[in-house]
């Protein structure tokens, strides 16, 4: 049963402070998980609580939250099972009391939820994986490595946010990691070649001055080449753009990179010729979270070529993945437990997209720490997608760490497939 419950300011790996949460258990043992922060966050997500307090970080501390688990979670969890999930997280959620964990901080009440899976995996004994998801778990994720970083994660010419290789032709995970690794280093040493800088954006990919954004794309096509790989057939283009950041609510406006302004139906075109000349497979928030006509008619037009995942559009909400799921919005969609708030909410909104048929891809945020829970949730999860950053920084390597070791552990079980449409 559940001892403790207490939780500390930490640091992201941008140097704002999040928070830990420890579940200490009657054994003795003490288990912790770290939340992690986004940059681009959708309008609908689970409420961050910060102090606002500017004497400290710049207002970003998150003293309240941390009170918030020491002092009104705490006292309703000693004595629990760590093993019934879903009541806790109920319980997370009735002592809250809004639909966005504004009263507690969703930064509290996920840090105390993902505490009390790490606990709950030490009870029974079993890798976290398996204890989410079962004994079978065994399907290690394809990568999506951000190896450019513009948008809001660079002070770059891109507007675009995410430039993702995949390594789709891989036989397992570790040979996959090994593909993207070396694109990531033969794109190092071709910005070098051209003088551009080698510095890294906040997910560890390149982020120097480009002359556009397509020129980010023929570099990857020209790295993963140089690497000794076939684009497309071993590693395919993954995009996010996150156009949210860059739509003014009419227009979307790529004036970072000086290529003006365009319509929903624009960027769609402009989609449709990226696909022709790169080989892309899956483009993330092509379109604003608001833009859901758009989304839909982005869809119908390319939604047999390549995978259309809604980010900031859904925000891992059961309620917004429903409405997408029944007006074909999107074809897949981005998974990221902290935009929801609790453990048990995150894998509803899973088993919605895998009664659909959709894929989904778990996610890390910009803002990450070296806690690699996400790697065991991606296996769980079972989509055979993750993302989590590039090739460098070690709260992404934490990650990509962490799934060598469950392939390892899995030996001839581990399974490792790619859930994408081939181009
Ligand atoms: P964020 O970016 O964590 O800054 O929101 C990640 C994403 O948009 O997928
Ligand atoms: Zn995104």
């Amino acid at each position: 049963l559940i001892k403790s419950v207490r939780a500390l300011e930490i640091l992201d790996s941008r140097g704002y402070p999040t928070v830990r949460v420890f579940i200490g258990l009657e054994n003795g043992r003490v288990l912790a998980a770290s939340v992690p922060s986004g940059a681009s966050t959708g309008m609908h997500e689970a409420v961050e609580l910060r102090d606002g307090d500017m004497a400290r970080y710049r207002g970003k501390g998150v003293l309240k939250a941390v009170a918030h688990v020491n002092e009104r979670i705490a006292p309703s969890l000693i004595g629990m099972d760590p093993t019934s999930q879903a009541d806790i997280d109920g319980l997370l959620r009735a002592l809250d009391g809004t639909p966005t964990k504004a009263n507690l901080g969703a930064n509290a009440v996920l840090g105390v939820s993902m505490a009390v899976a790490r606990a709950g995996a030490e009870v029974t004994g079993l890798p976290l994986h398996m204890y989410l998801a079962g004994p079978t778990s065994a399907r290690l994720p394809v990568p999506m490595m951000n190896i450019i970083n513009g948008g809001r994660h660079a002070d770059n010419t891109l507007d675009f946010q995410e430039f993702m290789v995949m390594p789709v032709g891989a036989p397992t995970f570790a040979e996959a990691l090994r593909y993207g690794t070396e694109t990531f280093h033969a794109l190092k040493q071709m910005l070098k070649a051209k003088g551009y800088s080698t510095a890294v954006g906040d997910e560890g990919g390149f982020a120097p001055t480009f002359k556009s954004n397509e020129e980010a794309c023929e570099l990857i096509v020209d790295a993963i080449q140089a690497a000794g790989y076939r684009p497309g057939r071993d590693v395919a283009i993954a995009l996010d753009p996150a156009a949210t950041s860059f739509f003014d609510g009419f227009r979307y406006d790529l004036s970072k990179s000086g290529s003006g302004v365009k319509t929903s139906a624009e960027m769609t075109a402009l989609y449709q010729q990226w696909i022709e000349r790169y080989p892309i497979v899956s483009i993330e928030d092509g379109l604003a979270e608001t833009d859901w006509d758009g989304f839909r008619a982005q869809t119908a037009a390319l939604g047999s070529r390549l995978q259309i995942v809604g980010d900031d559009i859904y925000v891992t909400n059961p309620q917004f993945l429903t409405r997408g799921i029944r007006e074909r919005t999107t074809n897949a969609a981005l998974i990221k437990l902290n935009q929801i708030g609790t453990v048990t909410e995150t894998i509803e909104a899973v088993a919605l997209c895998r009664q659909e048929g959709w894929n989904f891809v778990v996610s890390h945020r910009s803002g990450e720490t070296e806690d690699p829970f996400l790697a065991d949730f991606a296996v769980a999860m079972g989509g055979g997608q993750i993302k989590t950053g590039s090739a460098c920084r070690s709260e992404r390597i934490a990650k990509y760490n962490r799934l060598l070791e469950i392939e390892a552990e899995l030996g001839t079980a581990a399974r490792f497939e790619n859930p994408l449409v081939p181009r």
